[in-house]
Order: C-alpha cells, then structure tokens, then sequence
C-alpha cells in the first residue's frame, strides 16, 4: 500500500527526468493549440501512475483529462462507505496545475471493474436490494461528485447501460437487474444534487457501430427527457475495434444527439492498426480514419470534445481486452510507444485547424 502510494507520488509530483521527444514537424503543443483555437477539447485518458513520457505529452499536447481507472467506484472503494481518494486526488491536482478540464468517469457502470467486489454481496444480504442499491448509490454519488464538485465539468454518470450488440438494457447489469430503468434517473439526481454545475452524461459503448444500439440508446435518452431526468449530454465512446469508422453516419449521430438538446462526446476514441492492415500503408489510413473522427464531432456544434483511450501505442487496454489481446500490439493511439507522434497527429491537428479555419 505504501510502495502503491509513493509511486503514484511521484508519479504525479516529482519532475521528470527524460523529455518526450517533440512532434515530428510540428512545434511542441501543436495539437492543444489547435484544439484550443477551434474551441473543441482534445482529450486523452491516463492511469493512475503515467510515465513520465506520458505525463508530459499529456500536459503539452490534450487540453482535457480522463483518469482511466482512478475514478471508478471498484477502485476507489474496498468497502461499503470506505473511499481513498488518493489517485484521483492527485491526478486532478495534476491537471488544474496544467490547465486541463476534468472529464469524471464514471460513477455507475455494471461491467468490468465498475461495480466493487462488494456490491453483490451486500445487496444479497439485504432485506429489501432495491432500497438498499437505492441508498448505496446516492451515498457513492453525493461522496465523489460531491467532492469534486466545481473541478470535474462532466461526468459520466452512467456507463453501458445497454447490452453489447443490442438496443435493450443488460440484464447482467447489476443496477438493472436490482432497480429496472429507474436506476439510471435515480444516478442522474443524485449526481445533479451533488453539484448541479456538473454537466451529466450518459455514455455507451459500440453504438456508433451497431446502428439498432444507436436507436435503442436515443430511445432511452428520450425516455429519461420526457421523465425530466438531468442528462445532459451523450458520450459515444468510440472504440472503434469491428470495423472502421464512417464519418458521415458519425456526423448524423452526433446531430441526432444534438436534436435533443443534449451535449455530445466521443469518449473513449482507439483505432487499432489492424482495421487497416490490407492498405498499402496502414498508419496512413489510420491517420485518415482518426482525421475523419475528430472532423465528425467539429461539424456538429454539440460536440464539445473527443478524448483518446490512452497516450500512447505502448500503453492501450486493448492489448490485453479478450476481444482484441489476439491483435496485440494494436497501436491504436495518436503516439507511438517511444512517444514520437504518428501521421494519426497530424490528421487530427489538420482537422482541427481546417475547424478554426471556417469559423472564421
Ligand atoms: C478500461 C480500462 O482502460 C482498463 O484499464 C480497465 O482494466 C478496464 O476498463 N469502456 C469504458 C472504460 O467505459 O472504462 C474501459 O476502460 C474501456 C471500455
């Protein structure tokens, strides 16, 4: 425990002592710099304990933060009612020091490490789960929105409600199954009651790439307006891991999203070198699909930010997610694993520019 906490001291706070190598062609901060002129974030997520590499390409090149793992309720809680906030606390510091906006990910999420080891067994235990899920959920919300509260600028509030390939909720989701629907509005008031500056997200997984989940997603979205639940933006995560992005159905999505009258994101951006692998140059067409993206959400007025999974190749959950472990190493990130940014960076600095440009 006290090895866990000095390393992420100083992970956070000591400087660094190798300096990333600066963008091939571009100033060092080019990509901030464009995103900052076209008034869209360029966002990256980071664990807990990042490289000093990571740290520094982090502060120079994203204007947005996501901390990876550090703000999920199954690490920051071991028991009921028992929280250690050091990660989160010093990531956020971090980014405040650095200029960064801070996304909040994510309070409610039934997959992976989302719920805390302990949850289904004190639901199992009690009397009546519904009201006691009900009681644990607001007291994990108004603990950790509330402690941030004026710091975090949006949150996900609840994450892949609906199941993998469909637009229906998850049975398996340990929430659904306890409270039905109802679940996610009673997530939304209490994170809005925790701080009613915080801007509330809904955030899903594949639904840019299975167009019934889209549907069932919008469906949902429109039930919890016409219920007057605090949603106030839709996240689209973005990894992209069964085929290649299509800009234009990206583009009419992002609209949708914005006819309601929500913000929109995309979340959680990874274009794994292998959807390209039968170009004749694979990065080259990476770089087009990640340009393509990142124009997507700067045509569409609600979209205020695309966050990529991660700093760099060397360090991507998908390496080692069932799914795509098979592929490694996937490269799907805007930098390589020495650093050195890939033609993806320049796409994306170009798409941004082209932005600012026509605002003009
Ligand atoms: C992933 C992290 O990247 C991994 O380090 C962790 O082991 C599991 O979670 N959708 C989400 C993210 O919303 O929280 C997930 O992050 C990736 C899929």
């Amino acid at each position: 425990m006290r090895f866990i906490f000095m390393s992420v001291c100083a992970a956070f706070v000591l400087g660094p002592l190798i300096l990333p190598a600066a963008p091939k062609g571009y100033p060092p901060g080019t990509l901030a710099e464009a995103a900052r002129a076209a008034g869209v974030h360029a966002g990256v997520a980071v664990d807990h304990a990042p490289s000093d590499m990571q740290r520094k390409i982090a502060e120079r090149e994203f204007t947005s933060l996501t901390l990876e793992n550090a703000l999920k309720w199954s690490p920051l809680s071991s028991a009921v009612g028992r929280y250690d906030f050091t990660r989160p606390d010093l990531a956020i510091d971090w980014a405040e020091q650095n200029g960064m906006r801070v996304r909040g990910h994510t309070l409610f999420w039934g997959r992976m490490n989302g719920p805390p080891p302990w949850l289904e067994g004190e639901l199992a235990a009690a009397e009546d789960p519904a009201a006691r899920l009900t009681e644990l959920m607001r007291l994990h919300a108004s603990t950790v929105v509330g402690r941030y509260a004026g710091r975090i600028e949006q949150w996900d509030v609840v994450n892949e409600p609906l199941s993998a390939f469909g637009g229906n909720h998850d049975p398996q989701n340990i929430f659904f199954a306890t409270l039905g629907e109802p679940y996610i509005d009673i997530a939304f008031e209490a994170a809005h009651a925790a701080d009613p500056a915080a801007v509330l997200f809904l955030n899903e997984t594949l639904a840019e790439l299975v167009p019934v989940k889209f549907d069932g997603l919008m469906a949902l979205v429109e039930r919890l307006l016409a219920r007057d639940v605090p949603v106030h933006g839709v996240g689209l995560q973005a990894h992209f891991y069964t085929r290649p992005p299509e800009r234009d159905t990206l583009q009419a999505q992002l609209e949708r999203i914005e006819s309601l009258g929500l913000y929109a994101e995309l979340t959680e951006l990874d274009l794994p070198l292998s959807l390209f692998k039968k170009e004749s140059d694979p990065l080259a067409a990476q770089a087009r699909a990640y340009g393509d993206v990142f124009a997507a959400c700067l045509a569409v007025p609600a979209c205020t930010g695309v966050t990529v999974w991660g700093v760099d190749d060397g360090d991507t959950w998908l390496d080692n997610f069932f799914l795509t472990e098979r592929q490694a190493p996937n490269r799907p990130l805007l930098f390589d694993k020495l650093g050195w940014p890939k033609p993806a960076y320049g796409a994306v600095v170009e798409a941004f520019r082209a932005a600012a440009q026509a605002k003009r």
